[in-house]
């Protein structure tokens, strides 16, 4: 055990190592160690943290894993107003922005073109090279404390580097999600029903405000920094507050440039209009600043904005076209998409002929009538979306698009969950593209992965009333097969072959598969894991499922509602029956080392010597025991650290239950082995 002397030493080398492979990995994209030593550092500077409390530094790396929940935010002042942009959208406005400047100035200045990125605004106070404080824009005087939740993005450094640090220093930046963050997450909203996010913008807004910032480290957000607020004396323009700025470690772009006529920023007007594409982050525009900082000065402020600058937004590529009709979708989980199908038009290389209305409220949003001519766009994403209609075209008399009361597939009047903007469809097994949809959910890679069979052949097979569900995939014959269009020989064995070989499929995939609602596959896993098997499973209460980790009232409910269902019964039933594993194997077992505590349930609470806390749940785990989060009657033992709250050790002893200290757990489990 290290002295506090030796742990307080080893602690600051591991901060400073972890934060240059840190600075390493993403300002200068490479990497001098494997990921695993990085995270062995981290690790090792955790354990350190829990054994020594008082040693747990504001810049401490371990505070990227998230770890605080803010039930809300304080409320701060900005020490200086957070101003927006005045915006413009076209080359005459900004040249009569130049007109302006060359005017209040009497001279031609220099500026600095950047990049304006979509995303969140942000204020970040270092103190003595410390990250103290990041605050939101709000209203531009006031705004929200958001720091635990900005401590986890990997790209703001949590202690500043190089020479002349600043004992104060504020800038400003934008906090954004990648686009391949933004897929990835919306992809795994996919997998488990959850309404998908709009776009990257409110996404990284969203989880700025996420109470937990466990979640928000998950998300894998990303800043860019482009103001210097404080200390301005110290430099004469903003180009060298950006270097100085990227000197310290921040993240300061690369893409802006030095422009001195309105020809130059046109040049750069054009060049990004099309390259910004190629960036991994959302951008509407270039924001052009006059370089030197006196000039900023003599050019001063309006109530709302800076004189000294401006925005200039791209307009989105956008087109013109009738509205021919609108077409209602409805999804694996029941979810109805609205989708208008448009007179076809070409709009940045492609011919648009379908756009998505999201859901009711956009619809009411663009007040919406049959034949009207509406305006598409194509911003970053893919998909394009309606903006606007166009209300002078009109055709008189033309009624409003209503919602539809009833699914187009099956005629089941649909329902609205409270804070939800989409219908449902409740009809979940008798919905043909609800069945269909979660066939190819239980097919997918991340689930039964079974080859051979992709959402075309699902849907001859359904259609031909060969299949209903995913369970009469196991009793497919050959001569079934031999049915349907283009499909040889050699589709059928492998298909056949395909669906054989998914009857290995680990549990925690199969319980994936099955599609329950909010279940993705980091929570099958863990119900697998706690569980052991469908029978334990399906016979959960919801106390007993609250239990499971990571698993809350949504998802708990969520399952408890899949059991009672008859149909989904009999169907994992018909599944164990063709042989579908609904139990860990051995393989998987191999955790679970003994079972020594022979399904005992375990608190564990405080700061432990020997272990650290991850480590401990997972030996209780490991020797069969059960992990519960709260104290009540029913539970065995707790396990104390140090620090554990007064509160919780008088309710503990209040109900009799048996407290451990950790060397009584460690002879417990040698005791009875
Ligand atoms: S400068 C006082 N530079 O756009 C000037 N802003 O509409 C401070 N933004 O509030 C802003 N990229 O949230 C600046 N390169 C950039 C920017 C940028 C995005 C955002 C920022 C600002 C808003 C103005």
């Amino acid at each position: 055990m290290l002295t506090t002397i030796e742990a307080a030493a080893r602690i600051d080398e591991l901060i400073q190592k972890i934060h240059h492979h840190n600075y390493l990995y993403y300002q200068e994209h490479r990497q001098e160690i494997s990921d695993l030593e990085f995270d062995v550092m981290l690790q090792e500077l955790i354990k350190l943290e829990k054994q020594f409390p008082d040693l747990l530094r504001e810049d401490s790396p371990s505070q990227r894993v998230g770890g605080t929940i803010s039930k809300e935010f304080p409320s701060v002042a900005h020490a200086h107003p957070m101003l927006s942009l005045s915006n413009t959208y076209t080359i005459d406005e900004v040249q009569e922005f130049e007109e302006r400047v060359v005017k209040a100035l009497e001279k031609k200045p220099e500026y600095i073109c950047e990049l304006k990125y979509d995303g969140v605004a942000i204020s970040l106070i270092y103190e003595n090279g410390i990250l103290v404080q990041a605050i939101t824009r709000g209203d531009g005087v006031k705004g929200d404390d958001v720091t635990p939740n900005v401590k986890t993005i990997r790209s703001i450094p949590l202690q500043l580097m190089g020479q002349n640090i600043p004992n104060r220093l504020e800038v400003r930046g934008e906090i954004y999600l990648p686009y391949s963050e933004f897929d990835r997450i919306n992809k795994e909203r996919e997998d488990i029903g959850e309404p998908l996010l709009s776009n990257p913008r409110n996404a990284a807004s969203g989880t700025v405000k996420m109470q937990d910032s466990t979640q928000v480290a998950r998300r894998q957000l990303s800043c860019m920094v482009y103001y210097l607020v404080e200390p301005k004396q110290r430099f004469t323009t903003h180009e060298e507050c950006l270097l100085s700025m990227k000197q310290w470690g921040l993240p300061v772009p690369t893409t802006w440039q030095k422009c001195s006529s309105i020809e130059s920023i046109q040049h750069y007007l054009t060049h990004w209009d099309t390259a910004r594409f190629d960036l991994p982050v959302a951008t509407d525009g270039v924001v052009i600043k006059v370089n030197s900082l006196a000039e900023q000065d003599t050019l001063g402020l309006t109530a709302k904005s800076p004189r000294w600058a401006i925005a200039f937004k791209y307009k989105a590529e956008e087109a013109c076209t009738p509205l021919l009709s609108v077409e209602f979708q409805v999804g694996r989980t029941g979810a109805i998409t609205p989708v208008a199908n448009l007179v076809p038009v070409p709009l940045s290389g492609t011919i648009v002929k379908r756009a998505t209305l999201h859901n009711a409220n956009e619809i009411h949003r663009l007040d919406l009538h049959e034949g009207d001519t509406i305006v598409v766009e194509k911003g970053g994403e893919i998909i394009p979306k309606i903006t606007r209609v166009v209300k002078e075209k009109r055709i008189a008399d033309s009624l409003p698009i209503t919602f539809i009361k009833n699914c187009p597939e099956c005629a089941s009047p649909l329902i609205r969950t409270e804070g939800e903007a989409a219908y449902y469809c409740p009809n979940e097994s008798g919905c043909p593209p609800q069945r269909k949809g979660k066939i190819e959910h239980f097919i997918q890679r991340k689930a039964m992965n079974i080859d051979g069979l992709g959402p075309e052949t699902i849907e001859q097979l359904y259609s031909k009333g060969i299949i209903s569900t995913a369970a009469d995939l196991y009793s497919l014959q050959y001569k079934d097969l031999e049915q349907l269009e283009r499909f040889g020989k050699k589709s059928i064995d492998n298909l056949l072959s395909g669906i054989e070989k998914s009857k290995q499929t680990p549990f925690k995939s199969v319980l994936f598969a099955l599609g329950i609602r909010f279940v993705g596959i980091t929570v099958a896993e863990k119900l697998a894991m706690h569980f052991h098997s469908m029978d334990v499973l399906s016979k959960a209460t919801k106390d007993q499922l609250l239990e499971a980790p990571e698993i809350g009232d949504k998802i708990a409910e969520s399952i408890i509602d899949w059991f009672a269902q008859i149909d989904n019964q009999h169907f994992w039933k018909r599944l164990e029956a063709a042989g579908i594993l609904f139990s860990l194997q051995e393989e998987d077992k191999l955790k679970i080392e003994t079972d020594i505590l022979n399904g005992a349930t375990f608190v564990v609470s405080g700061v432990f010597q020997k272990y650290d806390r991850e480590t401990l749940k997972e030996t209780i785990l490991k020797n069969g025991g059960k992990i519960v989060s709260s104290i009540s009657s029913k539970l065995n033992y707790i396990v104390a650290g140090e620090n554990m709250g007064p509160s919780k050790l008088e309710k503990a002893q209040k109900l009799g239950i048996r407290i451990l200290t950790e060397d009584e757990f460690d002879s417990m489990l040698r005791s009875e082995s």
